[in-house]
């Protein structure tokens, strides 16, 4: 059966107050339909402010939760930033890396991004890397170099074996925040070019068993036949996610998908 994620990131959204509510209603839903969610993983993203707390509530559950940020080094003078290491102690599972808010608004750039994946990798934590073509293409070619090239910078230094420890959000940077998804053709096409060449760079099989997921205004509307892509391993929201009815209806999409 193919693993299928469904992910919310709450960006800076949400009080601690509000995330740890939608946090006990989402934990309630999964465990009442735990049976149905069998190879779906749902997971929740919130602000770094509520982490500490979802620790206490969600330990031993089956939902999941992350970062949307760290720092690359363990510990030390690092004035602001946040540790991996300390994620990983109360229990996060992913931090997401590399999103275009971060690198357009911080200014973080090919070479962090590099060393956060090999820092979250050394401390156990799954990166959720996104990764995506500034402006959508018709032509195939200009998508896949663009590709190529990111995925060949931020993976520098990763080994081949830890390649499938990553989870790649592909996440076209036109389609975040529009008024709708790439399509599910465009969607499609770009994945099988990256599950091609992670095969090419990293070894038979390594495209076949990567986790990635589509990212780039899902919504109600568009994500059942993302979903049902058969290349595709979920779905990775925003703002539609911020309406816990709205994900919820999402997450039973992936039980039908
Ligand atoms: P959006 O955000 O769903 O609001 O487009 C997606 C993202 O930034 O990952």
């Amino acid at each position: 059966m193919k693993k299928i994620l469904v992910g919310a990131a709450f960006k800076m959204n949400k009080t601690v107050e509000e995330s740890i509510e939608y946090a006990k209603e989402l934990d309630i839903f999964i465990k009442e339909h735990a049976e149905r969610l069998k190879g779906i993983d749902v997971f929740v993203l919130p602000t770094f402010l509520s982490l500490y707390t979802f620790s206490k509530l969600l330990s031993g559950s089956k939902l999941k939760f992350g970062a949307q940020n760290c720092f690359w080094a363990d510990e030390g003078a690092y004035t602001g930033e946040v540790s991996p290491m300390h994620l990983r102690k109360i229990g996060c599972t992913y931090v997401e890396l590399g999103h275009p808010e971060r690198l357009n608004i911080l200014k973080e750039d090919e070479a962090m991004i590099n060393k956060k994946i090999i820092g979250c990798l050394r401390n156990d934590l799954k990166p959720i890397l996104c990764i995506g073509e500034e402006k959508e293409h018709p032509g195939k070619d200009e998508v896949n170099d663009f590709l190529k090239k990111q995925i060949r910078g931020y993976f520098k230094d990763v080994k081949a074996e830890e390649v499938n420890n990553i989870i790649l959000a592909y996440e076209p940077v036109w389609a975040i925040g529009a008024d709708k998804s790439a399509s599910v053709e465009y969607i499609h096409d770009s994945l099988v070019f990256i599950r091609d060449f992670l095969d090419l760079e990293y070894g038979k099989n390594t495209g076949k068993n990567q986790l990635i997921i589509y990212g780039g205004s899902v919504n109600p509307k568009s994500a059942f036949e993302i979903l049902k892509l058969d290349n595709n391993n979920g779905i990775f929201i925003g703002r539609a996610a911020l309406n816990y009815d709205y994900f919820i209806k999402m997450v039973n999409m992936a039980i039908g998908a």
